[in-house]
């Protein structure tokens, strides 16, 4: 029996109890099996009002796997198919270095509150939690951000330079208020009078998969002039402010379906989405990725690997974050959904 039919017949003999959670990024071959398609936001607040799944399989990547866990119940058991899918800019946020920085920023002032992206570690989110922060995604950094200044507070936003400066700025916030933090350095290599001034402080991480540049931004206005250019939030700002519009993943589906037919849109984004849209809409839209850019980590995930899972659920796989951990990586990620 071939991998696809395999998983059909597990699936069909678990019914409800069983639960298959597909990130966007994930290839068509591994996405036809998930009961649930969507990006790290749906995906999280899906996990969240699951009851019925005993297990919950997660083709994403590890700190989205984590989520899921700490969002259900303990009895509800998360594997992944490939334990190696890390993301590497969540490993950019290890605990020590945000336990340092807090403290060199508390030797300062109290008024700072952690924003942790969610591509980052439980312990990380765990620290947020418990310093009254709140993690946020790329679909709704601008709320969690809005929510913290609310408060006459500023933010420690975590571990994306670029999705902290692109949301401060949409947010209306001049250039002279964010300041880059450099962990690898005392007091983020910034100043007394910097950090004083700053109202964001944008960790000094990033993702490879986004990085794109100005010059690919211009080659696409040369060779498609009629293209609208849409890129996601981790992409550095520079290149982020040359494209017409910007979006979350699920920003950049909707910004497709409602383009107008006979358009050409180019996408600065992870390529298995990329290329999906440009199938879907191959009738009505000319769809050009910015740089063919895979996530490699995304990619480990496949069909044979799922299949495995579901055939011998091995403990390797089972996701199991540290009840140290646990209660205050809950408390951030539940006061996200409940803000957005
Ligand atoms: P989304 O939050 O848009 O799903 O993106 C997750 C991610 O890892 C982007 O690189
Ligand atoms: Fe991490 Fe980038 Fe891959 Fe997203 S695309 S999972 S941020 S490495």
């Amino acid at each position: 029996m071939q991998a696809s039919e395999q998983i059909a017949t597990i699936k069909r003999k678990l019914g409800q109890r069983l639960l298959i959670l597909g990130h966007y990024y994930q290839r068509d071959k591994v996405l036809q099996h998930a009961d649930a398609v969507g990006d790290s936001l749906e995906l999280a607040r899906r996990a969240a009002r699951e009851q019925d799944a005993e297990r919950i399989v997660f083709c994403g990547v590890h700190f989205m796997a984590e989520s899921a866990d700490i969002l259900t119940d303990p009895r509800q058991q998360v594997y992944m198919p490939d334990m190696a899918a890390g993301c590497p800019m969540a490993d950019m946020a290890p605990l020590r270095e945000l336990r340092k920085a807090w403290e060199e920023l508390q030797s300062i002032s109290g008024d700072w509150l952690p924003v942790i992206y969610v591509n980052s570690s439980a312990a990380a989110k765990a620290f947020c939690g418990a310093h009254g922060g709140c993690t946020c995604t790329s679909s709704n950094a601008s709320q969690v951000m809005q929510w913290v200044f609310e408060q006459g507070k500023r933010v420690l936003f975590l571990p994306d330079e670029h999705l902290a400066r692109n949301t401060a700025h949409d947010l209306g916030l001049d250039d002279t208020l964010i300041a880059t933090f450099d962990p690898g350095r005392p007091m983020g290599g910034l100043t007394e009078a910097a950090l004083s001034q700053a109202r964001v402080l944008a960790w000094k991480g990033y993702c490879h998969v986004h990085a794109f540049t100005v010059e690919q931004i211009q080659e696409a206005r040369r060779r498609y002039p009629d293209a609208h250019i849409i890129v996601h939030p981790e992409t550095p700002a520079p290149v982020l402010r040359l494209a017409d519009a910007h979006g979350s993943t699920s920003q950049i589906i909707k910004y497709v379906e409602a383009a107008q037919d006979g358009s050409t849109i180019v996408i600065g984004t992870e390529f298995n989405l990329v290329s999906r849209l440009g199938r879907t809409h191959r009738d009505r839209l000319n769809i050009v990725p910015l740089r063919v850019s895979v996530c490699p980590n995304m990619a480990l995930t496949n069909e044979s690997k799922l299949m495995r899972t579901l055939q011998d659920w091995p403990e390797n796989n089972l996701i199991r974050v540290d009840e140290t951990h646990r209660t205050d990586a809950r408390k951030a990620l539940a006061r996200m959904l409940q803000l957005a």
